[in-house]
């Protein structure tokens, strides 16, 4: 083909791109495939324990059921399963409210189940990861029972007590202070009222969480996802704060989110568990500015890598706004989201993530209602395997699921999906209008049971069980036994996706850099020096600048055949080419 002037240009401004990334990576002393850990070359499985399967008819997820199904996670080409909690727990925030960090909660059965799911596991290279919930226990917690009945137990300062509460909110909606009687004093909750936050000042407590991750490592797992550790840390000062909502109240977030002074307790949470193992460690931190990341996250931080949440927020300016007020935005804002994350862990490593127990179905989530979903979960998945980082995915998501159509607010487990709904509600909007925006942003959309084939509760209990949570009626075409048999299934193109992957090493270690920046539907980015990316996502047909084709090689597209005109990228297609012949 012959080069047009422009053409020459952006050949010239990709050879100058990547000649420099090569520098960079050359600089950094970074990083070859070889030099990759295991958990940087694999991919991580998430797992929601109560909705995965059910194999004692009680409607409930249990471990017995994980372990029936690692082969198949294993065909995902995942290295690691993180497992939501599955500890002890009254279960107000399933699982979520720990109320003993070393013991199996009977609901998902025995130590000993737990042990033989390391074993299998690891007999097919795969690790178990687990979620270390250290910014709070549940209020039933004995730490708690303690602190909370007297104010000079041998506890009491294991929580966070106040004579006088301030004005801050709970993520969870209403205050985060809680009168308790026995003390006559409020204790503080970031999150539910069940949910009490750790004292992490007293070095009894944070000793105490040490020794249980440490239990957890002689157990022989691979690693930990931490929850909400931005939160562990609170400001010198406890005062009110400027509303920001009818109630009066100030999201908590905006006071207590990553702290000065919480580096130092990571530093010892690091020094006193993690260093010396062959695990990795992935912090759910909210609120860390990318500024900070090389604090965070890589060989300098506290953790490998951290989840931060630009790209699943992207409807929300902050952390903690209601869900009744999302904004609009573009596809130049999802492309600058994931870009920004991207730009900002180049130094060190990120998780790759569109979906988590926390978030509604992606292919919802970031597309229009009138998307072809199939498309649109293609295209996801090849963002998902190509974007630089390790690539986390959901359970189900590699089946395409899709939101639930929820009927009514009854219908809902989700404690924030109802405080959503009736902030909504307070806040003046109609009942339609709150039910919609909890139809959409339901964090039970992605939590209802794993559809794993077309019979009644989708094989995830027994046909005559309640499932805990209602299955998605969408069971009947989205399920893992007729994707399986079918060539053309969102399964069995993520199997294909993975086997690529593995393939082209610059997928794992080349650096990234954004092409085309201001295209409005186009998301295109390198992968080392030979791998361009191009994905629309848009609904509509865009052109690909003619440079895509000159002297490169397509090796992969989601809609091959469809067009004759090579230039032309469909709407919700992606393409990977490799340049030179
Ligand atoms: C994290 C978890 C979420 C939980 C919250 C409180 O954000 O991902 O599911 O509700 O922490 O523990």
């Amino acid at each position: 083909m012959i080069m047009t002037h422009s053409s020459r240009i952006f050949a010239i401004i990709v050879a100058i791109i990547l000649g420099f990334c090569a520098d960079i990576a050359f600089a950094e002393g970074n990083m070859s495939e070889t030099n990759l850990k295991w958990w940087q070359k694999s991919i991580v499985y998430q797992i929601y324990p109560k909705s995965f399967q059910d194999t004692n008819n009680t409607g409930t997820g249990d471990l017995p059921g994980i372990t029936q199904h690692l082969d198949y996670v294993k065909s995902l080409g995942a290295g690691a399963i993180w497992i939501s909690p599955f500890y002890p727990s009254p279960g107000v925030d399933n699982g979520y409210d720990v109320s003993d960090y070393v013991g199996i909660d009977p609901k998902y059965g025995t130590m000993a189940d737990f042990e033989k799911l390391i074993r299998e596991a690891k007999s097919r290279d795969i690790r178990i990861v687990m979620d270390l919930v250290f910014n709070h226990t549940s209020n039933q917690h004995e730490w708690f029972l303690e602190s909370s009945s007297s104010r000079d137990n041998a506890k009491a300062d294991w929580y966070i007590w106040r004579d006088e509460p301030t004005n801050w909110r709970a993520i969870f909606g209403g205050s985060a202070w809680t009168w308790c009687e026995s003390r006559k004093q409020y204790y503080l909750h970031t999150f539910a009222v069940e949910q009490p936050d750790l004292n992490w000042e007293n070095p009894e407590v944070r000793k105490a969480l040490f020794d249980a991750a440490n239990f957890w490592l002689s157990k022989g797992v691979g690693g930990f996802r931490i929850d909400a550790i931005t939160y562990i840390k609170k400001p010198g000062k406890f005062q009110n704060f400027e509303p920001d909502g009818i109630d009066g109240l100030r999201s908590i977030h905006d006071i207590t989110a990553n702290s000065p002074g919480i580096l130092d307790f990571l530093r010892e949470f690091k020094r006193e568990v993690f260093d010396g193992h062959d695990i990795f460690t992935v912090g759910e931190a909210n609120g860390v500015p990318s500024d900070e990341l090389k604090y965070w996250s890589g060989s300098d931080g506290v953790f490998d890598m951290i989840f931060e949440f630009n790209v699943t927020r992207l409807p929300f300016a902050k952390h903690g706004e209601f869900w009744c007020k999302p904004s609009d935005w573009t596809i130049l804002d999802f492309k600058n989201a994931i870009n920004s994350t991207q730009q900002g862990a180049r130094k060190t490593w990120c998780p790759v993530f569109f979906e988590n127990h926390d978030e509604p179905r992606s292919v919802n989530h970031f597309f229009p209602k009138n998307a072809d979903q199939k498309k649109a979960a293609r295209v996801l998945a090849v963002m998902l395997m190509t974007l630089r980082g390790t690539p986390f995915v959901f359970q189900g998501e590699e089946l395409g699921a899709i939101n639930v159509d929820w009927d009514n607010i009854e219908m809902f487990d989700d404690l924030s999906t109802r405080w959503q709904y009736d902030f909504a509600i307070q806040d003046g909007f109609s009942r339609e209008e709150a039910m919609n925006a909890v139809r959409f942003f339901s964090r039970d959309n992605a939590r209802t049971p794993m559809q794993w084939n077309s019979k009644a509760n989708a094989g995830f209990t027994g046909e005559n069980v309640k499932p805990w949570l209602p299955v998605n009626s969408s069971y009947k075409f989205i399920n893992a036994e007729s994707e399986e048999k079918d060539p053309d299934s969102i399964l069995n193109f993520y199997r294909e996706l993975v086997s690529f992957r593995n393939q082209n090493p610059e997928l794992l270690s080349g650096e990234y850099e954004l092409l085309l920046p201001n295209d409005e539907k186009i998301f295109a980015y390198s992968r080392g020096q030979k791998i361009i990316i191009a994905v629309n996502l848009s609904t509509s047909d865009a052109e690909l600048p003619e440079e895509f084709l000159t002297n490169t090689q397509l090796l992969l597209d989601t809609e091959s055949g469809t067009s004759m005109d090579p230039r032309l990228l469909r709407g919700l297609e992606a393409r990977i080419y490799r340049l030179g012949m």
